[in-house]
């Protein structure tokens, strides 16, 4: 395994991960599936966009759950080809500590044994059915700028602003604009206004909508110009 240091967790009703370190946990504690497919898949306008070659990007990895969630979705469409999905993270789950939590979810636990398989064996890139998938180790705020790349779509991630400011710093959502494609998108299930404000600041055209299940509002944004063809 890499040197990057894995996270202290506890297990809020034995089944979701909370970060101790940051005492937020990894996805909703009222259905993360769903919560995946309303905030970073439907704020994103996919499926309806997925491609051939489409690259989604996310900031903080976690559990896998998105990816899962994501490459459920892209199976569904039936559409050829292959999407790229790369993601960002500081602190990588153990193996075994993935595979606890998306036990949870039926529908992503059908497909998560490759997934578990390729984190087991300590590699960061692989690919799924139909998904090459690339892990970014470290620090977001180091790794980003480095990155020679855009994404057609990101999913902002990270644990909530209030608690992992460094993951929303106007730097990096400046990062995040640079690192899109003309025409591509963002979403996040925080509305926290700073955040709202930096993404702005960074070439987004921000818009608050409908939050999951029961937050009242979530952003989402897409950057000008017409997207590339895949
Ligand atoms: C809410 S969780 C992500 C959940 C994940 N997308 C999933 O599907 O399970 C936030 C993630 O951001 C990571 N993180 C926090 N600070 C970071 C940083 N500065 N750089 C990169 N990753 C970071 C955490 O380790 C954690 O995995």
């Amino acid at each position: 395994m890499p040197n990057e240091p894995q996270p202290e967790l506890d297990w809020k009703d034995g089944v979701i991960p909370v970060a101790r370190a940051f005492d937020d946990p990894y996805f909703s504690l009222a259905g993360g599936f769903q919560e995946t497919r309303h905030v970073f898949l439907s704020g994103n306008g996919l499926p309806e966009r997925l491609c051939d070659g489409f690259h989604v990007a996310e900031l903080g990895f976690g559990t896998g759950l998105n990816l899962l969630t994501l490459a459920l979705a892209w199976a569904q469409t039936g559409r050829p080809g292959q999407l790229r999905f790369t993601t960002f993270e500081a602190f990588p789950m153990a193996a075994e500590d993935m595979a606890r939590a998306l036990a949870a979810f039926p529908e992503a636990a059908t497909i998560a044994a490759p997934l578990i398989d390729a984190r087991r064996a300590g590699k960061t890139e692989f690919t799924l059915p139909a998904i090459a998938v690339r892990i970014l180790l470290g620090d977001a705020r180091d790794t980003l700028p480095r990155w020679e790349d855009r994404a057609d779509a990101w999913f902002l991630d990270g644990f909530s602003p209030a608690k992992n400011p460094q993951m929303w710093g106007e730097d990096l959502m400046a990062e995040v604009a640079r690192h899109t494609a003309p025409g591509g998108s963002f979403a996040t299930y925080t509305a926290a206004g700073h955040v709202r404000r930096a993404l702005a600041a960074a070439g987004f055209a921000v818009e608050r909508a409908p939050g999951f299940a029961g937050k009242r509002h979530m952003t989402k944004g897409r950057l000008a110009g017409a997207p590339e063809p895949a």
